[in-house]
């Protein structure tokens, strides 16, 4: 069980089961995100957003969300360490060989960026809100409105931009790399599945960067003009 954590095969697989596990979250996250897009976007995404800050079984299944993104972070930080230490002198070809894609290589750089866009994300939206809660589940405050406020700020929406760009790249390798490793990567669906990530390490992102930047050009109906049924 120990070698799990602590060997390359486990850590992998660890890296290959969050990933996983963390695509699944980032398809229920911009789907409900994407609401805001269609008409009365502004009641569906409040609803479903009430519906996931405020059911109990949501709110528990989230300290797992957090559970499992702490450890693909520390295991794959881990996994860089242990991969450079194991040849103490680099190799010696020069950066942008053929050998392997950008990308692949720079999973520890893009993985940071992309933990400095959560960090601030996860002040902006989630503290507050878990706040107001009372880290229960009580009334949450008006995302839609928050959102509205925030992307204001033109350096925010950048860096939520840069962020989401970050999170492509970081996609395009780590989906196929997660199936590659937990054995579905086989010869006969490789193409099948790297068109499959390659499609979603476009799309998912792209939708994630129309939300800021549509608030921020004031392209949505703006909170003041949502009045409630009741
Ligand atoms: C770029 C557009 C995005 C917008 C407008 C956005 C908006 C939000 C909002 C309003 C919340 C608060 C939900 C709550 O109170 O529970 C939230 C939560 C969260 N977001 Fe995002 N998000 C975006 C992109 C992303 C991306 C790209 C990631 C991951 C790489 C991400 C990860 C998270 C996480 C981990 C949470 C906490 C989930 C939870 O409540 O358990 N978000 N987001």
């Amino acid at each position: 069980m120990k070698k799990i954590f602590t060997s390359s095969i486990g850590k992998k697989l660890v890296m290959g089961f969050t990933g996983v596990f963390l695509i699944s979250f980032l398809i229920v996250h911009c789907y409900i995100n994407a609401l805001v897009f269609l008409p009365n976007g502004i009641e569906k995404y409040l609803a479903a957003g009430h519906f996931m800050g405020t059911n109990f079984i949501v709110r528990t299944m989230e300290v797992g969300l957090m559970a499992g993104i702490i450890l693909h972070i520390v295991q794959g930080l881990m996994l860089t360490v242990q991969n450079r230490s194991k040849r103490p002198v680099a190799y010696n070809v020069a950066p942008g060989n053929k050998s392997s894609k950008w990308y692949s290589r720079s999973m520890g750089l893009l993985g940071t960026l992309i933990l400095l866009f959560l960090v601030l994300h996860l002040t902006h939206f989630w503290m507050p809100n878990r706040y107001e809660q009372h880290f229960g589940t009580g009334h949450e405050i008006n995302l839609y409105e928050k959102m509205e406020l925030v992307f204001q700020n033109p350096w925010i929406v950048l860096v939520y931009v840069l962020g989401c760009i970050s999170l492509a790249w970081h996609l395009i390798h780590g989906f196929w790399s997660a199936f590659q490793t937990l054995g579905l990567y086989t010869p006969k669906y490789a193409a099948l599945i790297k068109g499959i990530g390659m499609a979603f390490s476009i799309i998912v992102p792209l939708i994630f960067i129309a939300m800021p930047v549509a608030f921020h050009f004031g392209w949505l109906p703006p909170s003041s003009s949502y009045v409630p049924a009741h």
